[in-house]
């Protein structure tokens, strides 16, 4: 990692841990929990309107979206995309159109791929966690592409070209939505999934990726699993266990062990370092609590093969810095051993969460534009 880029990062964690601690703070004086004040924090940048893009709010259902169509005329029908935001399934909502209050990483992160793709993409409100619990934010992200596919003719789009995408735990969503989509006959295919350093398990939080950027901003190895249990149970209850690996009992840990094993993962992904770890087994009481990670709706990894062939062509960023490289990276072998082809574009200088950096005023990296124009650029080739 270059030292420039490392001191950058070190910087945008500080800001970000230190409205993690501010919010500590308050939460432990309780005036609010630590989880809304950072919401706050990163709510509260505006943005005006765009010149080349119509931006409206809407309901598909019973969820908020919010839709960025290309003003320009097209003489044919667009590709659309179902935008779906990272943010660890806690944070991240559009804000209120009115006041134009949005979490301004994602917004710009929208408008970009809208005005650069000449797509319609629709960024979806989903319900969040720890308050709505799994499977809240599938059911809406799933329920509002159901939606959109059905009227996709009052949106100019075309049915052929309907692509989900996200980041983060937005890519974990689309991998899930794409799934529960694939074979299904009353409604469109979709044309391609887009995730972008998308977590995809909870039964090994000790694979090479997760060992050796432990302590890698934007991401660290105990938030990711934080993370994980705040969407599954709304509370971090079991997070040692989770950690250490003895969460889940050893014959299915084994019997998951053909698609999640480091085995799985190239060696030259384990030069920076790897320790094999031993096999733990787990209490009844706490397999009890995560069970639920074994559903593919939660962990889109553990999914079936006869489902995976079924699933559209597909896109993968993963980086190289990121505790989650390894769920990208088994997903990708996992699609190609099914026949699934996939486009994908490593960051050998990337770390989490650095695609929603390419536009930022004060901080941005070149390898986050790079990403996101093999982002642009899949899109067209669609
Ligand atoms: C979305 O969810 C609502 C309420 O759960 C349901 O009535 C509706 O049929 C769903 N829409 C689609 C398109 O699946
Ligand atoms: C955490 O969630 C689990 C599963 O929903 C629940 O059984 C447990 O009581 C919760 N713990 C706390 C401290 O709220």
């Amino acid at each position: 990692l270059h030292l420039y880029n490392y001191s950058l990062s070190s910087l945008l964690e500080i800001s970000v841990l230190f409205a993690f601690e501010q919010g500590k703070i308050l939460e432990n004086i309780g005036i609010c929990t630590q989880v809304n004040f950072v919401r706050y924090m990163q709510g509260r940048k505006t943005l005006g309107a765009d010149a080349k893009l119509f931006i409206k709010d809407l309901w598909f259902e019973k969820v908020p979206v919010r839709i960025y169509q290309p003003k320009a005329p097209s003489a044919s029908q667009r590709r659309g995309v179902m935008f779906f935001h990272g943010g660890g399934w806690v944070f991240g909502s559009l804000g209120k159109i009115s006041s134009r209050k949005n979490i301004i990483t994602h917004e710009n992160l929208c408008r970009f791929i809208a005005r650069e793709s000449e797509s319609v993409v629709v960024s979806v409100g989903y319900r969040l966690a720890p308050e709505h619990k799994y499977p809240a934010a599938y059911e809406d992200c799933l329920n509002a592409t159901q939606h959109f596919l059905q009227h996709l003719e009052h949106y100019g789009v075309d049915p052929a070209r309907v692509i989900v995408c996200g980041d983060s735990a937005g890519g974990n969503l689309a991998a899930a939505v794409s799934q529960t989509l694939a074979g299904r006959s009353d409604f469109p295919k979709l044309r391609a999934q887009i995730l972008i350093y998308p977590g995809l398990q909870a039964l090994d939080f000790n694979l090479p990726s997760y060992q050796q950027n432990r302590g890698v901003p934007l991401l660290f190895r105990e938030r990711a699993a934080f993370y994980m249990l705040q969407y599954l149970n709304g509370n971090a209850t079991n997070l040692e266990e989770v950690l250490e690996g003895s969460h889940i009992s050893v014959d299915i840990q084994l019997n998951y062990r053909k698609w999640v094993s480091p085995d799985n993962i190239p060696e030259k992904f384990k030069v920076r370092g790897y320790k094999p770890r031993v096999l733990l087994d787990c209490t009844t009481e706490v397999f009890e609590k995560v069970k639920r990670f074994c559903e593919p709706m939660l962990c889109p990894l553990l999914a079936e093969d006869t489902i995976l062939q079924q699933l559209p062509e597909s896109f993968i960023l993963t980086c190289e810095y990121d505790v989650l490289r390894d769920d990208g990276l088994l997903y990708k072998k996992r699609l190609e051993d099914n026949g699934v082809r996939v486009t994908w574009c490593h960051l050998e200088d990337g770390f989490h969460g650095i695609i929603n950096s390419f536009n930022s005023d004060w901080l941005s990296f070149p390898a986050g534009k790079r990403g996101l124009d093999n982002i642009v650029d899949f899109l067209r080739s669609l």
